[in-house]
């Protein structure tokens, strides 16, 4: 596990969109697992920077982790939008490399199936973009969701409609299931980069870093992953109690020229 605290959102971003870009160099028909919220979008920003720059995705497929049950994918806040105005518009990622589950389609069980189908036959995933619920979710995989599960439709728990209700307006607008990768979808991603930025992700991200692995807390099962990397900021990591070692780590890595701690 390796953590990387940086000083605030922006390099977050930079941090996060030379990491994806360097696995896209090494292997251009990278399966790159993706997320929505607003963590990432710096990182995006960046990629549609490097992509002007000559980037190319055309041979990389994406997996997208969830999105919303039962809003058509042109709702201004469906993730099939969101995904469409912050990145797909501005890269050169082919349509039918594209797969974001399907939140609208009547036999949900068939999607989420379907999906795990889709996942396997592109090999598996090489790398998933991950942020992180102030309740600890990765994707939408809220507390108490087995950390074997496999993509499903998922209750939203009260905290995460009152996080999301400034998207959509009120609280009441948001909707109340969404279809998400399992944990342990996420989990079998080859590499994983988590990302988390600002104050109010202080606890999720002690708890999942230095607590007890728990399905209340799914971020903490990462702590099972063999290639997992979060880079942070410094008010996400303001309560990590081994903050310091970690910042040694990455000075000592850059010294001898390698990464340790992975
Ligand atoms: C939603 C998404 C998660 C995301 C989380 C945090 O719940 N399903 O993938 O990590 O929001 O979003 P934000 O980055 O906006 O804080």
């Amino acid at each position: 596990l390796r953590v990387v605290i940086v000083k605030d959102y922006d390099e977050v971003g930079r941090r996060a969109a030379e990491f994806i870009a360097a696995a896209i160099r090494r292997k251009p028909d990278l399966v790159l697992g993706l997320a929505t919220g607003s963590t990432p979008l710096g990182a995006y920003r960046e990629l549609v920077r490097l992509r002007k720059e000559g980037l190319d995705f055309s041979r990389v497929k994406t997996f997208n982790l969830d999105e919303y049950f039962g809003i058509p994918h042109d709702h201004p806040q469906s993730y099939h939008r969101f995904m469409k105005e912050n990145l797909f518009d501005h890269l050169n990622v082919k349509p039918e490399n594209v797969s974001i589950p399907d939140g609208m389609a009547k036999d949900y069980r068939e999607v989420c199936e379907e999906y795990e189908r889709r996942i396997n036959a592109a090999g598996g995933i090489d790398l998933q973009l991950l942020g992180i619920g102030r309740d600890g979710h990765i994707g939408f995989n809220e507390p108490g969701s087995s950390l074997a599960s496999r993509t499903r439709l998922k209750t939203l728990t009260d905290q995460t409609l009152k996080d999301n209700s400034r998207f959509f307006g009120s609280e009441d607008a948001v909707p109340k299931l969404a279809v998400t990768m399992g944990v342990g979808t996420i989990m079998e991603a080859h590499r994983i980069l988590l990302l988390a930025s600002g104050p109010e992700k202080a606890q999720a991200l002690k708890e999942s870093l230095e607590g007890p692995v728990t399905s209340t807390i799914t971020a903490s099962v990462l702590q099972l992953h063999p290639l997992a990397t979060f880079i942070v900021d410094e008010p996400a990591a303001a309560k990590l109690r081994w903050r310091e070692y970690y910042l040694n780590v990455e000075r000592l890595s850059r010294e001898v020229g390698q990464e340790a701690g992975v």
